[in-house]
Protein backbone atom coordinates (compact mmCIF):
# COMPACT_ATOMS: atom_id res chain seq x y z
CA UNK A 1 0.00 0.00 0.00
CA UNK A 2 1.44 3.31 -0.96
CA UNK A 3 0.46 6.89 0.92
CA UNK A 4 -0.85 4.96 4.06
CA UNK A 5 0.46 7.73 6.11
CA UNK A 6 -1.66 10.13 4.58
CA UNK A 7 -5.45 10.61 5.55
CA UNK A 8 -7.32 8.30 3.31
CA UNK A 9 -4.29 5.99 4.06
CA UNK A 10 -4.56 5.42 7.63
CA UNK A 11 -8.48 4.48 7.12
CA UNK A 12 -7.93 2.09 4.65
CA UNK A 13 -4.75 0.75 7.06
CA UNK A 14 -7.52 0.33 9.86
CA UNK A 15 -10.19 -1.36 7.86
CA UNK A 16 -7.12 -3.67 6.29
CA UNK A 17 -5.94 -4.52 10.22
CA UNK A 18 -9.83 -5.11 11.11
CA UNK A 19 -10.52 -7.04 8.25
CA UNK A 20 -7.07 -9.66 9.59
CA UNK A 21 -4.92 -8.31 6.82
CA UNK A 22 -1.55 -7.54 7.49
CA UNK A 23 -0.14 -5.01 5.04
CA UNK A 24 3.07 -4.00 3.85
CA UNK A 25 2.61 0.31 3.69
CA UNK A 26 4.91 2.28 2.03
CA UNK A 27 5.28 5.55 2.23
CA UNK A 28 7.84 8.66 1.96
CA UNK A 29 6.71 10.65 5.41
CA UNK A 30 9.28 9.78 8.49
CA UNK A 31 6.26 9.99 10.91
CA UNK A 32 2.92 8.12 10.85
CA UNK A 33 1.43 10.11 13.28
CA UNK A 34 -2.10 10.02 11.22
CA UNK A 35 -1.81 6.76 10.86
CA UNK A 36 -1.25 6.64 15.29
CA UNK A 37 -4.30 8.76 15.51
CA UNK A 38 -6.51 6.60 13.63
CA UNK A 39 -5.56 3.27 12.91
CA UNK A 40 -4.10 3.23 17.34
CA UNK A 41 -0.56 3.72 18.77
CA UNK A 42 0.34 0.26 18.20
CA UNK A 43 -0.10 0.27 14.45
CA UNK A 44 4.09 0.07 14.13
CA UNK A 45 3.95 -3.37 15.30
CA UNK A 46 0.80 -4.19 13.00
CA UNK A 47 1.63 -3.67 9.66
CA UNK A 48 5.02 -3.60 8.05
CA UNK A 49 6.54 -0.08 7.77
CA UNK A 50 8.91 0.50 4.31
CA UNK A 51 10.22 4.46 3.87
CA UNK A 52 10.75 4.81 0.37
CA UNK A 53 9.34 7.38 -2.55
CA UNK A 54 7.10 6.09 -5.25
CA UNK A 55 8.95 8.35 -7.67
CA UNK A 56 11.85 4.97 -7.44
CA UNK A 57 11.15 2.32 -9.87
CA UNK A 58 13.73 -0.22 -8.63
CA UNK A 59 12.80 0.60 -4.77
CA UNK A 60 9.46 0.05 -5.62
CA UNK A 61 9.48 -3.11 -7.66
CA UNK A 62 11.86 -4.75 -5.06
CA UNK A 63 9.53 -4.15 -2.20
CA UNK A 64 6.12 -5.60 -3.98
CA UNK A 65 8.51 -8.56 -4.97
CA UNK A 66 10.38 -8.98 -1.62
CA UNK A 67 6.81 -9.06 0.27
CA UNK A 68 5.01 -10.94 -2.40
CA UNK A 69 2.07 -8.28 -2.85
CA UNK A 70 -1.03 -9.70 -3.67
CA UNK A 71 -2.90 -6.11 -4.19
CA UNK A 72 -1.65 -2.66 -4.41
CA UNK A 73 -3.62 0.00 -3.12
CA UNK A 74 -1.90 3.36 -4.28
CA UNK A 75 -2.74 6.61 -2.78
CA UNK A 76 0.57 7.92 -2.58
CA UNK A 77 0.40 11.29 -4.23
CA UNK A 78 1.00 15.42 -4.10
CA UNK A 79 -2.59 17.25 -3.53
CA UNK A 80 -3.63 20.20 -5.64
CA UNK A 81 -1.25 22.83 -4.01
CA UNK A 82 2.04 21.33 -4.38
CA UNK A 83 1.21 20.45 -8.06
CA UNK A 84 0.48 24.03 -8.96
CA UNK A 85 3.48 25.11 -7.06
CA UNK A 86 5.54 22.47 -8.57
CA UNK A 87 4.02 20.90 -11.56
CA UNK A 88 7.16 18.95 -12.88
CA UNK A 89 7.79 17.46 -9.34
CA UNK A 90 3.98 17.06 -9.30
CA UNK A 91 4.03 15.11 -12.61
CA UNK A 92 6.78 12.99 -11.25
CA UNK A 93 5.11 11.90 -8.05
CA UNK A 94 1.77 11.32 -9.34
CA UNK A 95 2.32 10.17 -13.15
CA UNK A 96 5.64 8.66 -12.93
CA UNK A 97 4.69 7.26 -9.31
CA UNK A 98 1.79 5.47 -10.68
CA UNK A 99 3.54 3.98 -13.91
CA UNK A 100 6.18 2.82 -11.49
CA UNK A 101 3.00 1.16 -9.21
CA UNK A 102 1.82 -0.40 -12.37
CA UNK A 103 5.02 -1.41 -13.83
CA UNK A 104 5.88 -3.29 -10.14
CA UNK A 105 2.04 -5.21 -10.75
CA UNK A 106 2.95 -5.96 -14.89
CA UNK A 107 6.80 -7.30 -13.10
CA UNK A 108 5.30 -10.03 -10.54
CA UNK A 109 4.02 -11.56 -13.71
CA UNK A 110 0.56 -12.25 -12.28
CA UNK A 111 1.03 -12.47 -8.47
CA UNK A 112 -0.02 -9.15 -8.39
CA UNK A 113 -3.77 -9.62 -8.71
CA UNK A 114 -5.01 -5.94 -8.89
CA UNK A 115 -4.03 -2.41 -8.62
CA UNK A 116 -6.42 0.07 -6.78
CA UNK A 117 -5.84 3.77 -7.20
CA UNK A 118 -7.38 6.99 -6.20
CA UNK A 119 -7.93 8.94 -8.99
CA UNK A 120 -9.99 12.21 -8.49
CA UNK A 121 -13.30 13.98 -9.39
CA UNK A 122 -10.71 16.86 -10.13
CA UNK A 123 -10.30 15.05 -13.43
CA UNK A 124 -13.68 16.59 -14.30
CA UNK A 125 -14.03 20.31 -14.72
CA UNK A 126 -16.64 23.09 -13.11
CA UNK A 127 -19.94 22.53 -12.94
CA UNK A 128 -21.36 25.00 -15.60
CA UNK A 129 -19.44 22.84 -18.09
CA UNK A 130 -21.83 20.14 -17.41
CA UNK A 131 -25.38 19.94 -18.41
CA UNK A 132 -27.13 20.18 -14.61
CA UNK A 133 -27.56 17.35 -12.03
CA UNK A 134 -24.84 15.08 -10.18
CA UNK A 135 -22.13 14.17 -12.94
CA UNK A 136 -22.11 10.75 -14.16
CA UNK A 137 -19.36 8.40 -14.46
CA UNK A 138 -18.50 8.45 -17.92
CA UNK A 139 -18.98 12.29 -18.71
CA UNK A 140 -16.02 13.97 -19.81
CA UNK A 141 -13.62 14.18 -18.26
CA UNK A 142 -12.13 18.36 -18.83
CA UNK A 143 -9.37 18.69 -15.37
CA UNK A 144 -8.88 22.48 -14.68
CA UNK A 145 -5.72 22.17 -12.90
CA UNK A 146 -2.41 20.08 -13.25
CA UNK A 147 -3.60 17.70 -10.66
CA UNK A 148 -6.78 16.74 -12.46
CA UNK A 149 -4.85 16.53 -15.62
CA UNK A 150 -2.47 14.10 -13.62
CA UNK A 151 -5.20 11.85 -12.59
CA UNK A 152 -6.25 11.72 -15.59
CA UNK A 153 -2.96 10.31 -16.85
CA UNK A 154 -3.25 7.27 -13.93
CA UNK A 155 -6.76 6.58 -15.52
CA UNK A 156 -5.46 6.43 -19.27
CA UNK A 157 -2.16 4.56 -17.54
CA UNK A 158 -4.42 1.93 -15.94
CA UNK A 159 -6.52 1.66 -19.29
CA UNK A 160 -2.95 0.87 -21.03
CA UNK A 161 -2.03 -1.65 -18.54
CA UNK A 162 -4.88 -4.01 -18.90
CA UNK A 163 -5.16 -3.58 -22.58
CA UNK A 164 -1.65 -4.16 -23.12
CA UNK A 165 -0.24 -6.66 -20.08
CA UNK A 166 -3.93 -7.55 -18.49
CA UNK A 167 -3.33 -6.01 -14.91
CA UNK A 168 -6.60 -5.45 -13.61
CA UNK A 169 -7.70 -2.12 -11.55
CA UNK A 170 -9.81 -0.16 -10.22
CA UNK A 171 -9.32 3.91 -9.80
CA UNK A 172 -11.61 6.03 -7.78
CA UNK A 173 -12.70 9.70 -8.12
CA UNK A 174 -13.99 11.38 -4.13
CA UNK A 175 -14.11 14.61 -4.46
CA UNK A 176 -13.98 16.43 -0.83
CA UNK A 177 -12.92 13.61 1.52
CA UNK A 178 -13.66 14.84 5.13
CA UNK A 179 -13.11 13.33 8.70
CA UNK A 180 -10.32 12.75 10.81
CA UNK A 181 -6.96 12.49 9.59
CA UNK A 182 -8.14 15.35 6.86
CA UNK A 183 -5.72 18.28 7.20
CA UNK A 184 -4.12 19.32 3.99
CA UNK A 185 -5.51 20.29 0.06
CA UNK A 186 -7.98 22.42 -1.16
CA UNK A 187 -10.53 20.43 0.24
CA UNK A 188 -9.17 20.27 3.55
CA UNK A 189 -10.91 22.99 4.61
CA UNK A 190 -14.19 21.53 5.58
CA UNK A 191 -12.54 19.25 8.02
CA UNK A 192 -10.28 22.30 9.24
CA UNK A 193 -13.37 24.21 9.96
CA UNK A 194 -14.71 21.12 11.92
CA UNK A 195 -12.03 20.95 14.08
CA UNK A 196 -11.58 24.71 14.35
CA UNK A 197 -15.30 24.65 16.18
CA UNK A 198 -14.01 21.97 18.36
CA UNK A 199 -11.38 23.99 19.22
CA UNK A 200 -13.13 27.43 19.44
CA UNK A 201 -11.30 29.35 16.66
CA UNK A 202 -12.42 31.20 13.84
CA UNK A 203 -12.17 29.74 10.82
CA UNK A 204 -12.54 30.86 6.88
CA UNK A 205 -12.99 28.12 4.46
CA UNK A 206 -11.38 29.70 1.48
CA UNK A 207 -13.73 28.49 -1.39
CA UNK A 208 -17.71 28.58 -2.03
CA UNK A 209 -20.67 27.01 -4.22
CA UNK A 210 -21.67 23.46 -3.60
CA UNK A 211 -18.89 20.19 -3.51
CA UNK A 212 -19.54 16.74 -2.86
CA UNK A 213 -18.30 15.69 0.90
CA UNK A 214 -17.35 12.10 1.06
CA UNK A 215 -16.98 10.34 4.96
CA UNK A 216 -13.51 9.27 5.14
CA UNK A 217 -14.27 5.77 6.24
CA UNK A 218 -16.58 5.43 3.35
CA UNK A 219 -13.11 6.10 1.34
CA UNK A 220 -11.66 3.44 2.74
CA UNK A 221 -14.61 0.95 2.73
CA UNK A 222 -14.66 1.64 -0.98
CA UNK A 223 -10.75 0.97 -1.42
CA UNK A 224 -10.64 -1.93 0.55
CA UNK A 225 -13.80 -3.31 -1.22
CA UNK A 226 -12.14 -3.38 -4.69
CA UNK A 227 -8.97 -4.81 -3.28
CA UNK A 228 -10.80 -7.99 -2.09
CA UNK A 229 -12.83 -7.83 -5.89
CA UNK A 230 -12.41 -10.52 -8.84
CA UNK A 231 -13.99 -7.84 -11.20
CA UNK A 232 -11.24 -7.57 -14.41
CA UNK A 233 -10.97 -4.56 -16.81
CA UNK A 234 -9.39 -1.16 -15.69
CA UNK A 235 -12.42 0.44 -14.42
CA UNK A 236 -12.84 3.80 -13.06
CA UNK A 237 -15.39 5.08 -10.32
CA UNK A 238 -17.25 8.37 -8.99
CA UNK A 239 -17.42 8.35 -5.60
CA UNK A 240 -20.42 9.95 -3.87
CA UNK A 241 -21.43 11.57 -0.18
CA UNK A 242 -23.71 14.09 0.19
CA UNK A 243 -23.64 17.50 -2.00
CA UNK A 244 -23.74 20.54 0.10
CA UNK A 245 -23.52 24.24 -0.08
CA UNK A 246 -20.84 25.35 1.76
CA UNK A 247 -23.08 27.71 3.43
CA UNK A 248 -25.41 25.11 4.96
CA UNK A 249 -21.97 23.03 5.81
CA UNK A 250 -21.58 26.04 7.66
CA UNK A 251 -24.70 26.34 9.35
CA UNK A 252 -24.72 22.63 10.04
CA UNK A 253 -21.59 22.59 12.23
CA UNK A 254 -23.13 25.30 14.03
CA UNK A 255 -26.33 23.28 14.44
CA UNK A 256 -23.82 20.59 15.47
CA UNK A 257 -21.63 22.42 18.03
CA UNK A 258 -23.49 25.66 19.13
CA UNK A 259 -20.72 26.98 20.88
CA UNK A 260 -18.96 27.76 17.20
CA UNK A 261 -21.61 29.45 16.47
CA UNK A 262 -20.23 32.69 14.48
CA UNK A 263 -17.24 31.24 14.40
CA UNK A 264 -16.92 29.81 10.84
CA UNK A 265 -16.91 31.68 7.28
CA UNK A 266 -16.92 31.63 4.21
CA UNK A 267 -15.36 33.29 1.02
CA UNK A 268 -18.28 33.09 -1.84
CA UNK A 269 -15.93 31.84 -4.69
CA UNK A 270 -16.73 28.28 -5.82
CA UNK A 271 -13.18 26.00 -7.05
CA UNK A 272 -13.11 24.29 -10.27
CA UNK A 273 -14.90 20.94 -9.18
CA UNK A 274 -18.06 19.46 -9.72
CA UNK A 275 -20.84 19.90 -7.32
CA UNK A 276 -22.05 16.67 -7.42
CA UNK A 277 -21.08 13.34 -8.59
CA UNK A 278 -23.47 10.17 -9.72
CA UNK A 279 -22.20 7.00 -7.77
CA UNK A 280 -24.18 4.75 -10.25
CA UNK A 281 -21.10 2.43 -11.20
CA UNK A 282 -19.64 2.11 -7.78
CA UNK A 283 -22.87 1.04 -6.63
CA UNK A 284 -23.40 -1.83 -8.98
CA UNK A 285 -20.17 -3.27 -9.35
CA UNK A 286 -19.33 -2.89 -5.46
CA UNK A 287 -22.69 -1.78 -3.54
CA UNK A 288 -24.93 -1.59 -2.01
CA UNK A 289 -22.56 1.00 -0.49
CA UNK A 290 -25.05 4.07 1.18
CA UNK A 291 -22.78 6.84 1.81
CA UNK A 292 -22.58 8.01 5.52
CA UNK A 293 -25.57 10.43 6.30
CA UNK A 294 -23.73 14.55 6.31
CA UNK A 295 -24.75 14.42 9.76
CA UNK A 296 -23.61 11.26 11.06
CA UNK A 297 -20.17 11.57 9.66
CA UNK A 298 -20.07 15.48 10.91
CA UNK A 299 -20.80 14.52 14.28
CA UNK A 300 -17.83 11.63 14.31
CA UNK A 301 -15.65 13.54 13.22
CA UNK A 302 -16.38 16.65 16.01
CA UNK A 303 -16.67 14.16 18.55
CA UNK A 304 -13.13 12.57 17.71
CA UNK A 305 -11.84 16.10 17.42
CA UNK A 306 -13.34 16.76 20.80
CA UNK A 307 -12.26 13.49 22.81
CA UNK A 308 -8.22 13.92 21.15
CA UNK A 309 -8.78 17.39 22.58
CA UNK A 310 -9.63 16.09 26.06
CA UNK A 311 -7.05 13.93 25.62
CA UNK A 312 -4.21 16.72 24.90
CA UNK A 313 -3.92 15.12 21.38
CA UNK A 314 -5.66 17.18 18.86
CA UNK A 315 -3.18 18.24 16.29
CA UNK A 316 -3.46 21.43 15.13
CA UNK A 317 -0.74 22.52 13.26
CA UNK A 318 -2.10 23.00 10.40
CA UNK A 319 -4.23 25.75 11.45
CA UNK A 320 -1.24 27.79 12.24
N1 LIG B 1 -8.41 13.93 0.28
C1 LIG B 1 -9.25 14.14 -0.73
O1 LIG B 1 -10.26 14.87 -0.65
C2 LIG B 1 -8.99 13.44 -2.03
C3 LIG B 1 -9.91 13.61 -3.06
C4 LIG B 1 -9.68 12.96 -4.26
C5 LIG B 1 -8.58 12.16 -4.41
N2 LIG B 1 -7.69 12.02 -3.40
C6 LIG B 1 -6.51 11.17 -3.60
O2 LIG B 1 -6.46 10.19 -2.59
C7 LIG B 1 -5.10 9.86 -2.29
C8 LIG B 1 -4.84 10.01 -0.82
O3 LIG B 1 -5.22 11.32 -0.41
P1 LIG B 1 -5.00 11.84 1.07
O4 LIG B 1 -5.99 12.93 1.31
O5 LIG B 1 -4.94 10.70 1.99
O6 LIG B 1 -3.57 12.51 0.89
P2 LIG B 1 -2.46 12.91 1.98
O7 LIG B 1 -1.76 14.11 1.43
O8 LIG B 1 -3.08 12.98 3.35
O9 LIG B 1 -1.48 11.67 1.96
C9 LIG B 1 -0.62 11.40 0.90
C10 LIG B 1 0.47 10.46 1.40
O10 LIG B 1 1.34 10.17 0.32
C11 LIG B 1 2.67 10.23 0.78
N3 LIG B 1 3.56 10.60 -0.33
C12 LIG B 1 3.60 11.78 -0.98
N4 LIG B 1 4.55 11.74 -1.93
C13 LIG B 1 5.13 10.50 -1.86
C14 LIG B 1 6.16 9.87 -2.59
N5 LIG B 1 6.82 10.51 -3.56
N6 LIG B 1 6.45 8.59 -2.28
C15 LIG B 1 5.81 7.94 -1.28
N7 LIG B 1 4.82 8.50 -0.56
C16 LIG B 1 4.48 9.78 -0.85
C17 LIG B 1 2.67 11.30 1.87
O11 LIG B 1 3.77 11.12 2.76
C18 LIG B 1 1.32 11.07 2.53
O12 LIG B 1 1.44 10.15 3.59
C19 LIG B 1 -4.25 10.77 -3.17
O13 LIG B 1 -3.92 10.07 -4.35
C20 LIG B 1 -5.18 11.92 -3.49
O14 LIG B 1 -4.82 12.55 -4.69
C21 LIG B 1 -7.87 12.64 -2.20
Amino acid sequence: MTGAFGCIGSWVVRRLLADGERPVVYDLGDDPWRLRMIAGDDVARRVTIVRGDIADHDALVRVVRDHAARRIIHLAAWQVPLCRQDPAKGALVNVVGTANVFEAARASEGRVERVVYASSAAVFGAPELYPPGPIKDDAPRLPATHYGVYKVANEDTARVYWDEHKVPSMGFRPLSVYGPGRDFGVTADPTLAMKSAVLGRAFKIRWGGRTDLVYTEDVARALTAAAASRLDGARVYNLHGASVAIADLVRTIEAAWPRARGLITHVEQPIPFPAALDDARYQRDLGPAPPTALADGLRKTLDEFARLQTEGRLDARELG
